[in-house]
Parts: structure tokens; sequence; C-alpha cells
């Protein structure tokens, strides 16, 4: 098994004029960890609010209008943007998990939450008292990455050992049936498997497939019904860190960024790479079958 991959980065998201930045660059335990807000128009930064542990994820709900913020302090946190400056008044909730929070995901009013020990809850935003669902993750190992379906009825997870989960929402025998799981992100070296963590997974907003990225420096696009892989980007200087398509799924942003997954060790610089997305590598192909349908 590879190690448990620990970066301190920043993750944001983009609010109308304001960009939030969750702030993880802080060591665990020593100072809380800060959200800032900045203002586009004149730079102005303030303090959101703050966590107790780094943050290690932030969502924007254009639904509920509020920023959630997931922690390592075991806690997922609303925030009103709106309100004014300070965290009396921008807190909304601040909502227990089992463990340390990794991964958010938003869908319309649901909020899927992926923590250590493998547990995943959903939450519907509306009612934020108790989780929806308590689930299990249905991969053997830690969750790196969880992303909500675009049409809304589950979810994709993956994990440090090359594999991704296709879930669903709806707790029917006949949508449970559909769920499944797929390997990747791993190679064959002279006998020996070697497996790769998938640290992220992007849908594209028109066609609904999807790319993931490993620590092998590969992102990869699939096409999820029909279990086939569309397109392998040529590898990118070290591991893929984070992923994200454009609103209008034209350009995909994706951070070449070593995750620490084998200890400290030279390794190349932090880059972005923003490229302009074919519809050949992210259109599904329609299915080709043996002989014409008449
Ligand atoms: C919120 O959800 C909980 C549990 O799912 C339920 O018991 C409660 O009645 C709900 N509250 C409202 C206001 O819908
Ligand atoms: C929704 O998207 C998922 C993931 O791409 C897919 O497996 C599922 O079939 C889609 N469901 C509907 C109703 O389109």
């Amino acid at each position: 098994m590879t190690r448990v991959p620990i970066h301190y980065e920043e993750s944001s998201c983009t609010v109308g004029l304001y960009s939030i930045v969750a702030s993880m660059m802080i060591p665990l335990g020593l100072v809380p960890a800060l959200i800032i807000r900045i203002v586009f128009s004149h730079g102005k930064e303030d303090i959101l609010g703050r966590h107790d542990a780094p943050v290690r994820c932030i969502e924007y709900s254009y639904a509920a209008g509020q920023v959630i913020t997931g922690s390592w302090d075991k806690t997922l946190k609303c925030w009103d943007p709106r309100g004014a400056s300070g965290q009396e008044r921008t807190l909304v909730g601040t909502y227990p998990q089992p463990e340390r929070v990794y991964s958010l995901s938003l869908v319309g009013n649901r909020l899927v939450v992926a923590t250590a020990g493998r547990q995943v809850n959903v939450y519907d935003l509306r009612n934020m008292s108790q989780p929806e669902q308590r689930r299990e993750s249905s991969l053997k190992y830690q969750t790196r990455c969880v992303r909500c379906y675009p049409n809304g009825t589950g979810y994709a997870l993956s994990s440090v050992e090359g594999r991704v989960a296709m879930e669903f929402f709806d707790l029917s025998e006949a949508s449970q049936a559909k769920k499944y799981a797929f390997k990747c992100h791993r190679k064959s070296e002279a006998g020996r498997d070697i497996v790769y963590p998938v640290n992220a997974i992007a849908f594209h907003p028109v066609y609904g497939t999807f790319a993931t990225g490993g620590c092998d420096g590969f992102v990869n696009v699939w096409d999820g019904n029909n279990k086939k892989r569309l397109y392998q980007y040529s590898k990118y200087p070290t591991s893929i860190a984070a992923l994200s398509f454009s609103r209008d799924g034209r350009l995909l942003a994706v951070a070449s960024s070593y995750t620490f997954e084998e200890g400290e060790k030279p390794h190349e610089p932090d880059a972005i790479f923003v490229r302009s997305v074919n519809e050949i590598e992210v259109k599904p192909k329609p299915k080709v079958y043996p002989n014409p349908p008449a």
C-alpha cells in the first residue's frame, strides 16, 4: 500500500464577486485554520470564519447561498458570505462528522461528505439536522475524492488504491443494482502491479462523462454509461492533485503537484495547466452494433 498522502494547500471557490479561500498552510494544531474572503474589485480580504484544524475542502451552494467548508477538525460548517464580517455573523451551523473531512460535493440540495474511516454522509441542505443517509465507502481503502453526477442521481468516489466507485442515492434494489467500481491509474512493471491513488474526479458539465487524475501523472476521461475509457492525455510532470472543467466544458484545468505519496523526495515544481478540450475527448461515442439495426 502507498503511504497516506498528506499535503497542505489552498482550496477555493468563486462566489460572484468574491473568492473564498480556505487556508490549509497552517500546521495542524498550531493555529486555527482560516477561511478568507477576497473581494475581486478591490482585492480586500477579510476573515469569513475559522476551523480548529486545516480546512480540507470548500464548496459554494447557489441553492442555499452558503459557503460550505469541511475540515480535519471533524466538522462541516456552513457560512453565509452575505453576512457582516465576523464568525458570529456568518456562521450558519456546525455539523459534527464521524472523522476528518476529506472531500465534499454538491448537486442541487444534496451534499455528499466523505471522511476518513471510509465514511460517507449524504445531507439535504434544507435540513442539516441529521444526514439523510450514512454510508460506508464500497471501496476498501482510504477515500481521496467524491463528486456528484451532474444529473443528481449519485456520486463517484475514488480511493488511494487506483479505483473508482459509481454509487446511486436511490436505495431501491433496482437502483443499487446499477452501482459498480472499476480499476484505473495502475500499471504492470516486471510482473508487479503498481497502483496509484486517484486524487481527483471532475464531471464534464455538458456530456456527463468524467476525468480522473492520479499519482501516476495521468488524466483519463471515462464514459460511465458505456463503462469505457474515452481518452488519456499525455503524462503530466507529477501527481495530479486537482482537476476542474470550465462551466461550458471547453477548458480543463489540471493541477500537477506532488502529493507526497512517496514521502519527501526531489520532485517537479507545482504547475497548473489549462488545456482546451476537444469534443472527441469527452463526448460519449455511440454504441457500435455488430449488425446495423434494421
Ligand atoms: C429533518 O430531518 C430529520 C431526520 O432526517 C427529521 O427527523 C426531521 O423531522 C426533519 N426536519 C424537518 C424540519 O423537516
Ligand atoms: C446519471 O449519471 C450517471 C453517471 O454518469 C449515470 O451512470 C446514470 O445512468 C445517469 N442517470 C440518468 C437517469 O441519466
